[in-house]
């Protein structure tokens, strides 16, 4: 491989598959999803070993309640049974965790979990793992633009002083630079509700690629391509 010039700060994935994935392999959409979570543990380690130092991952959207009510249990089980398998190796290995998305309609062991997780992982300088669940990034902005109008009804905010940095700042994503790279998986090449606001400046890369396949040689080449991009960000070079 060639020598790479520049590592994304921030790399977002949209992993995508695992549904044909399992059809492929003959198993069931749950399967698909588990050896997904395998995927996303090479990822975790393989992002960090290459310098990354912020990692979002959609692992649930809003719009993901609606799929048949067997593989949303078995989608909460597997956050449940990656919290347990995955937090103390975390942890060591300095990864942060953060969830951005609406915790209100997890259940209470699901919502314990995902504490568990941020708390015990809360002191991890190597990089962050942000997991986006019952995300929507249109809810996302809704949200923020609720808050900031409540604070100018009660006068503590005045219209013409809202600016991008303060929506910026009234998203999930408040303290998190933008993403640099956004991948997603499987061959479709859309972005389904997925950090649309964060999303103005970045590199996107798509790979036929089915998620839980998405191994080291696929993030490196996404990091190729990444390399080779000539990020002007509306300027003239
Ligand atoms: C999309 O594939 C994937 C999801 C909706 C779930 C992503 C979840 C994981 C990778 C599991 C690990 C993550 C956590 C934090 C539990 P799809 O089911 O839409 O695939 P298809 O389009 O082929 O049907």
């Amino acid at each position: 491989m060639s020598q790479r010039k520049e590592i994304p700060q921030h790399i977002a994935i949209i992993m995508d598959g695992n549904g044909r994935w399992a059809k492929r392999q003959g198993k069931s959409r749950s399967e698909g999803h588990f050896a997904g979570m395998n995927a996303l543990h090479e990822c975790v380690q393989n992002a960090a070993n290459s310098g990354v130092k912020y990692l979002t991952v959609y692992a649930f959207s809003t719009e993901n309640w609606g799929r048949p009510q067997a593989e949303v249990d078995a989608l909460m089980e597997l956050v449940c049974t990656g919290v347990e398998l995955e937090t103390e190796e975390l942890a060591k290995q300095g990864v942060r965790v953060l969830i951005i998305g609406d915790r209100s309609r997890f259940s209470d062991k699901v919502k314990a979990a995902l504490n568990r997780i941020e708390s015990n992982t809360a002191h991890g300088q190597t990089m962050t793992l942000i997991l986006a669940l019952n995300y929507s990034s249109r809810s996302e902005i809704v949200v923020a633009v609720r808050d900031l109008a409540e604070k100018v009804a009660s006068g503590e905010l005045k219209a013409e002083q809202i600016d991008e940095q303060m929506i910026s700042s009234a998203l999930y994503t408040a303290q998190i630079p933008d993403p640099d790279l956004i991948i997603r998986t499987s061959g479709e090449c859309r972005l389904s509700n997925f950090l649309m606001w964060q999303a103005s400046y970045s590199e996107f890369y798509f790979t036929d690629v089915l998620w839980p396949d998405f191994n080291k040689e696929e993030l490196d080449k996404a990091l190729e391509a990444y390399a080779q991009r000539d990020r002007r960000y509306g300027l003239v070079k």
